[in-house]
Order: C-alpha cells, then structure tokens, then sequence
C-alpha cells in the first residue's frame, strides 16, 4: 500500500531530537505521541536521544516527569511503561531564554554530554515547537553557537519548522530569507501535518500507479473539484492565536494548498523530493491571484455564532476564551478558484474550511462530468447523478467511487452506488497524530513530505488578494452561522450561482 518514497521500513540511524518549546503544547499533544508511536513501532532510532529546550525553569528529571504525564494525558493510561521508560532514559532538559547568545553556549555543553552518553554520533533534528516571531532568531544563534552547522562527511543536522510560516507573503518571504541565509535548503524542513496524513499520501500513488484515472484527471473529463476541511472543535484554548490569523491563514495557504497541489500536480517524472516539490510548486503558481474586484463575488468568509454540536449546546466563538466580544475574525472560509493551465482550465477548484461545523469532514471530491442525458429520453429515468470519485482523508481513510446503477426490479430506474477502498481498516494504519511518519522521514533526510520553499510561497500567494481585502473591508454580518450547521448560507450561494452544490456535512 505504500508507494516507492514512503517504503523505509527500519529505524534511521543515531540521532538526537532537541525541541525547542518542549513544554509547550504542540510537544505536549503530538510530538510526545508521535516519539512514543515510533517507539512502539520500532521504527525510532536504537541510539536516540531527547532534548527539550524552553523557558520553563526545569531540569532534566522534571522534563522526564513530563513527559510521562503528557504521554498519560494523550495516549491515555494504559500506555506501555517500557517505552515510556525508553523514552525518559535518554530526555535530556535545559532552560533558557531563546534569544540569549548565553544560553546556546550552556545548550552547547549539555547538548555534547547528553550525545557521548547516548551515542548520537552529533546528528540533530532542530524542532522549532515555537511562535513563529522567534524562528528566524533561534535559526541565526544556532548557527552562532555552531550547533547547526553541517561539514562535508560530518554529522548531519537539520530543522523542523512549523507553522505558522509567515503570516502573509511578504513575511513568509522574509522568513525562507533568514532561515537560508544560516542553513542550506535541504537541512529545512517545513512541515505540514497534512502530509503525514495517510490518504494525502496516498494520493499520489492513487494517481500514478493506476493507469485509469490519469487518462480522466482533466477538464475534459471533471466538471469541478470540492476540498474541504470541516472540524466540530472551536477555538479550544488558542483564541489569541486564532484572533490573529483566522480560518484563511490557518487553513488555507498551507493544509488545502497541500491537498489541492497533489490533486492538480502534472505527473513527476520520479518520486523524488525535488520532482515531488515542482510539480507541485508549479501547480500552485498556476493558481490565477482572484482580482481585487472579484473577491467579494468568489470567496466568503464567516463566524460561528452560538448552536448546538451533538445536542449540546457551544458558545459563540465572540464568546470563547481569548476572544474580543466584537471579533471581526473569519472561523469559516470559501473560495472559488481556477488554475490557469491545459489540464483545468475552465474547472473551478472550490476550497471551504470551517470551526464548529456540523460534522468533522475532511475530503477532496472529484466531481466528473455529467453524461449526455440524451440518451436515456423516451425511459423512465428522470435523472442521475454525476460520478464522483471521493478522497476522504479524516475521519474515515479512503476512496470511494461513486456511479450509478440500475436499481433492482421490473422498472428501470437508477441509483447510486459505492466502490470502496477503506484505509481505516488496515491494522498497518497506527492511528497516529500524522507526525510519525514525518519525524521519521525528517530522521532518514527525506524531504518529499515537507514543503520547499517557493510551495509555501505559492500557498500564500494563493490567499494573498483575499487577506488584503479582507482587511480593508471588515465583515458585517458576523455571526452568520450557527455553531453546529454547515456554515454561512452565503457559502452555498457561492456554488448555486455555478448551478453545483458543496456535498452535504452531517
Ligand atoms: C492546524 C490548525 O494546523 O490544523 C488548527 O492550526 C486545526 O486550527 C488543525 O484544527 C487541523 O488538523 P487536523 O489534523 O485535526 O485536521
């Protein structure tokens, strides 16, 4: 099931994880889970090493402390002991201020003690868990005190950064400008949890190792392309984060740029990082900037106001912890877009993402053509729908192929039915955080699933007409969904104007 690049079987070799937040959050909720999953699989390195780096005044028995109680807290008790032992034996835990030229010296000394006890041999997987204004220091004081820097045959060392990255073009610009200016290209990897997904990856193979679909995947033969990310969850505890960037920034320059690159991607002509990356730069600079005038007309954004999410009832998002009671910022975004080149030109690709939806949906669907209706005059059947092929990454994996059929009986009428592949089902399938496979990948140096440069500047270029017009012209009528529904109404006339309609949530 797994194709050419995902197929690395074993543990990489000695390496040493220095998390910078490692009291943070993120470490807390997936980067914990994922070591402890890689762990349990076997496929973690026998000589590793944990290192958390963070403000919090701790030391290394405090960290190794938290680290099972993180672990409790989101794999539940019934974890492995052995591995959370494992895991404790070789955490390593030093505190200070990110900024600060001294505290890397005193990282320096530790970092060096805890790699001859572990027998890391000096390779280094920089975790940036961090806000995003101290990435582009963190990156130039590691450089400074020597920490990242690679030699010809020495130990390798690289660097995770998450998102945010950016929090427009420009800034996004500026940041792949820092960080090149103290790392080469390929010691970087931004990531996207996204891409850990299983059904994003196996996207691809889906695409080209079948030599059916590849022949259908254009505007010849698909009449549009729906992607959407729906989740039931709020804000949760980030409303000061959520405050500043909104369901656009959040979503849709980095997770539904992703999935939209790899289903419009022109085949690579390998599976190869940089082939990979092209094509999917490529597809995402086709992506025609929506005109200044047009965006009130092709994109829409919304709020969530009070509703009910499993019979229960859920506040406002004005109402969520960290809000401003008049917040003018977007908990729901859609936007219809096109893709200037042979294979889609003419077939609108709609993106939606939304807070507080009525069900947790994440899907890609590829919507075919209708068939000449014609021929079915002078039978019963009234009507029939267009073939769907459904990519549905979260909650269930899998693919579903939509067509219609004769129903059974005496009268000739049509429905629709299902051709299923279900990856949920596959014991292979760990369940995990999505992280796993990157942290592996990011461990063997395998870049295909992380994002280059100019992909993450093309996602932003993606959104950018829409963020600045967004600021300049406030929203008016937030709220204008109900927590629980399926978003804005407007939402839905943005498809009925095309005559299409967004496949039903919940
Ligand atoms: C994160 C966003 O990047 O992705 C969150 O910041 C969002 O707001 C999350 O909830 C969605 O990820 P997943 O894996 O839960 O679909």
């Amino acid at each position: 099931m797994n194709s050419t690049h995902l197929a690395h079987n074993g543990p990489p070799g000695p390496c040493m994880m220095v998390i910078f937040g490692a009291t943070g959050d993120l470490t807390k909720r997936l980067l914990l889970p994922s070591l402890y999953n890689l762990a349990k699989t076997k496929l973690i390195p026998e000589k590793f090493a944990i290192f958390g780096f963070a403000f919090d005044k701790l030391d290394t028995a405090g960290f190794r402390d938290h680290i099972e109680q993180s672990l409790k807290e989101f794999l539940g008790p019934d974890i492995d002991a052995n591995i959370v032992r494992w895991l404790q034996e070789r955490s390593y835990y030093a505190s200070g201020d990110f900024q600060d030229a001294a505290s890397y010296q005193n990282l320096k000394g530790v970092m060096e003690k805890a790699e001859s006890e572990q027998g890391t041999q000096g390779n280094r997987l920089f975790y940036f868990a961090i806000a995003p204004s101290f990435i582009a220091a963190v990156a130039k004081r590691l450089n400074e005190a020597t920490l990242s820097c690679e030699e010809e045959g020495g130990p390798w060392r690289r660097v995770i950064v998450e998102k945010p990255f950016g929090h427009d073009l420009e800034s996004a610009k500026q940041l792949n400008k820092d960080l090149q200016s103290v790392l080469r290209e390929d010691q970087i990897y931004r990531i996207d949890h996204f891409l850990g997904k299983e059904t994003v990856q196996n996207l691809t193979v889906f695409r080209f190792a079948n030599s059916i679909f590849e022949p259908i995947w254009n505007r010849a033969h698909i009449d549009h392309v729906q992607i959407t990310a729906a989740e039931t969850v709020g804000v949760e505890h980030r409303g000061g984060y959520y405050e500043t960037a909104g369901a656009l920034r959040d979503m849709m320059p980095n997770h539904l740029a992703q999935l939209l690159s790899l289903t419009a991607m022109e085949a690579p002509i390998s599976f190869d990082a940089d082939s990979m990356h092209s094509k999917q730069a490529e597809v995402l600079q086709a992506i025609q900037p929506i005109p200044e005038n047009d965006v009130p007309s092709r994109t829409v954004r919304g709020q969530y106001g009070a509703g009910k999410l499993n019979g229960a009832d859920v506040p406002a998002y004005r109402s969520e912890p960290g809000v401003a009671p008049d917040s003018g910022t977007e908990t729901y975004a859609a936007m219809k877009l096109m893709i200037d080149n042979w294979r889609w030109a003419d077939v609108p690709f709609y993106l939606r993402t939304g807070k507080r939806m009525a069900e947790r949906f994440t899907e890609i669907t590829i919507q075919f053509r209708r068939a000449p209706f014609v021929l079915f005059r002078d039978t019963p059947i009234e009507s029939f729908q267009n073939n769907q092929l459904l990519i549905r990454i979260q909650p269930d994996q899998g693919i579903t192929l939509r067509f219609e059929v004769k129903a059974p009986g005496p009268v000739t009428t049509v429905e629709s039915a299902d051709m299923s592949f279900d990856f949920s089902k596959d014991p292979a399938n760990l369940h995990g955080t999505g992280y796993e496979r990157l942290l592996h990948d990011c461990m063997l140096g395998d870049p295909t699933l992380f994002c280059r440069a100019d992909m993450v500047e093309a996602g932003w270029r993606m959104v950018q007409p829409v963020l600045d017009v967004w600021q300049t012209a406030k929203a008016t009528d937030f709220p204008n969904y109900a927590a629980g529904s399926s978003g804005p109404k407007a939402a839905d006339d943005l498809l009925a104007r095309d005559g299409r309609h967004w496949r039903k949530l919940g």
